[in-house]
């Protein structure tokens, strides 16, 4: 494996890896980004199926062990383990991956994991324990309404994001950076007020990226700008190094270089670094990394 030839510090270019984000990530330095916006895949297509509580609080084979911040965290994971195989599959994938990123992020760093319903309930549980629950500071709720309309439950037209800090006394956050929203009964403020906006709440009401709008780059899950704007803006200041590791279309480099943030965007699809390379080529080097 290759090391790259990137340290934070310098003014080196945007980066778009084409790599398994597994490999790559552990060759980042420390601390190294004020914000990490991941929206990993979904786990689709569950399968319940319970096991002996014996043989989950064995899973790993060594028993408990003790996570960052001498949290113990395979307790919570073995209860996951017997209620749900493949979540165990999930679990196995995210957890790694979302312990680099609470290494990769700087004290005043922020993480946004971007989940659907199925899974943010656990996922909660996960950042808990990798980070210490003082540090979760919100679940944003993305509302959308597109699509066909289930007839036997109320229709799911969200996506949660939750958001947790490095470290609740540090961490970056500046709403005036914020893109403000219209009020909801504008003859019940003020002029000035009505002018000027609300700030979001932590209900984000944005459409989907239009399959007809000049956002859209035919990559299948590309999320908006629009949502990626605003955790940016809030969450880093210019000249801030920004990352995504599940980066698909690159939305997030699109928005981090609007926005004068620096930025590496990681997908190991190369239909994905396809897109990224016309999207963001003007803005970031392109690099593969090479594994032995
Ligand atoms: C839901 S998409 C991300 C979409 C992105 N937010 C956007 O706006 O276009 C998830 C991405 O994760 C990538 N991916 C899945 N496993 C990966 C891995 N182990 N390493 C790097 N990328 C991975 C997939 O190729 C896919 O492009």
């Amino acid at each position: 494996m290759t090391t790259m030839p990137w340290q934070p510090e310098e003014a080196g270019p945007n980066l778009v890896v084409h790599a398994d984000n597994s490999t790559f990530l552990p060759t980042l330095p420390d601390g190294s980004f004020t914000m990490i916006y991941v929206d990993p895949p979904f786990n689709t297509g569950r399968v319940q199926s319970r096991q002996q509580t014996t043989m989950v609080h064995n899973a790993d084979g060594d028993g408990d062990r003790t996570g960052f911040g001498g949290r113990s965290y395979d307790t919570i994971k073995g209860a996951l383990h017997s209620y749900d195989d493949a979540f165990t599959d999930y679990w196995s994938f995210l957890e790694p991956r979302l312990l680099q990123a609470w290494r990769l992020l700087a004290e005043d760093g922020t993480l946004y994991l971007h989940l659907d319903y199925r899974e943010v309930h656990y996922a909660k549980v996960m950042l808990d324990s990798i980070f210490g629950r003082e540090c979760f500071l919100n679940e944003i709720i993305w509302a959308y309404d597109y699509g066909a309309r289930a007839k036997n439950r109320w229709p799911t037209k969200h996506d949660n994001i939750l958001v947790y800090v490095k470290n609740p006394k540090k961490y970056h956050f500046d709403n005036a950076e914020v893109d403000r929203e219209p009020y909801m009964a504008p003859g019940l403020v003020t002029a000035e007020k009505r002018e000027r906006g609300k700030l979001p709440t932590d209900v984000w009401w944005h459409t989907i990226v239009s399959p007809t709008g000049k956002e859209k780059t035919g990559y299948p899950t590309q999320k908006p700008e629009g949502l990626l704007r605003r955790a940016v803006s809030a969450s880093s200041r210019e000249g801030d190094w920004v990352l995504d590791f599940f980066a698909g279309s690159g939305t997030l480099g699109a928005v981090a270089a609007k926005l004068g943030r620096r930025f590496i965007c990681v997908d190991q699809n190369s239909q994905a670094i396809q897109v990224m390379t016309s999207r963001l080529g003007h803005v970031a080097t392109v690099v593969a990394l090479e594994t032995a």
